[in-house]
């Protein structure tokens, strides 16, 4: 079975500021940092840090050279990532002092596939393999009917979530990753066991994982439902949190461990992200996740 990906390449320009900034304000900032990211690439990343075998695809501009060198560095195999004359997808991320971040996105190169680029790069899969997308490339509608009518196991994580979504079959998904307030823009609903009991009505084959922040994750199979606590720690930068909890969590799940395993594992790995700053850098690897499980 393989893993591919088909999403966001961003090179993120972070600011450090004491507080977001409001309408008509202007703020010094503390610091600039610009680091690989992207939801896309953070989750394969992710997924490589923790030991899969992941394929990325998506596209950059010749900016973009830095990701090819960390998909080498790091383990993602990045055949399927193209060149185009579009600029590379950039954000403007404000990380204020409680470790919150506010971001701003350009899609760039990321807005630019095309249905030949995307069948040229599902040719290469086949019935079975999972392919895992976010909601920061164009063509997602296309993208999910191919893969779905090739028999592929599709995994979304609907974020950002907008409008564009409307245009996809959720039908067609198998995993859903998503945190409560996406949930809660699917289902309509705000409690977050509600948006979970309506996610599995809604979706009744689909694997349900929803994040919920402070308050953990819960997971939904069928009747199968676990909960996995946070581990608390100074966190200085959240971004990418999410994403590490997502690649760790198909990690798992493609290597046949228990759910409950699957979650604690997820849950530790993403409270180390939080630690560091930055996206891609901030993602650890399987060794230091295992060895902090230990201690805790
Ligand atoms: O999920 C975090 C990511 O969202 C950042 O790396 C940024 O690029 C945005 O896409």
């Amino acid at each position: 079975m393989k893993i591919l990906n088909i999403g966001s390449l961003n090179l993120d320009y972070v600011y450090n500021v004491d507080h977001v900034i409001q309408p008509g304000e202007t703020e010094a900032t503390g610091g600039r940092n610009v680091f690989l990211g992207g939801k896309g690439i953070n989750q394969s990343m992710a997924l490589a840090k923790a030991g899969a075998d992941v394929y990325h695809g998506g596209l950059i501009g010749e900016d973009g050279q830095p990701f090819l060198d960390a998909c080498r560095e790091y383990g993602v195999k990045a055949d399927y990532i193209r060149k185009i004359e579009e600029p590379t997808g950039h954000t403007i991320i404000q990380v204020d002092k409680n470790a919150q971040n506010c971001i701003l996105l350009y899609g760039g190169a990321n807005q630019m596939l095309t249905e030949d680029y995307i069948d040229e790069v599902l040719a290469n899969f086949e019935k079975g393999d999972i392919l895992l997308l976010q909601n920061e490339v164009n063509m997602l509608p296309y993208i999910v009917d191919k893969a779905y009518e090739m028999g592929m196991q599709i995994a979304l994580n609907p974020s950002p979530f907008n409008e564009k979504l409307d245009m996809v079959d959720m039908k067609k998904i198998s995993i859903f990753l998503l945190n409560e307030v996406e949930g809660g823009q699917i289902t309509g609903l705000v409690d977050p066991d509600e948006v979970l009991e309506k996610m599995r009505e809604m979706f009744p084959h689909a694997k349900i994982v929803l994040t919920l922040g402070k308050d953990g994750a819960k997971y939904a199979e069928g009747e199968e439902v676990y909960y996995q606590p946070i581990f608390k720690v100074q966190a200085v930068d959240t971004t990418a949190a999410g994403d590490t909890f997502t690649g760790y969590f198909l990690a798992g799940l493609i290597e046949g461990m228990p759910v409950p395993e699957i979650l604690k594992m997820s849950a530790r790995a993403s409270s180390i992200a939080v630690t560091r700053e930055g996206a891609v850098p901030s993602i650890p690897y399987r060794e230091e996740v295992m060895e902090a499980l230990k201690e805790a």
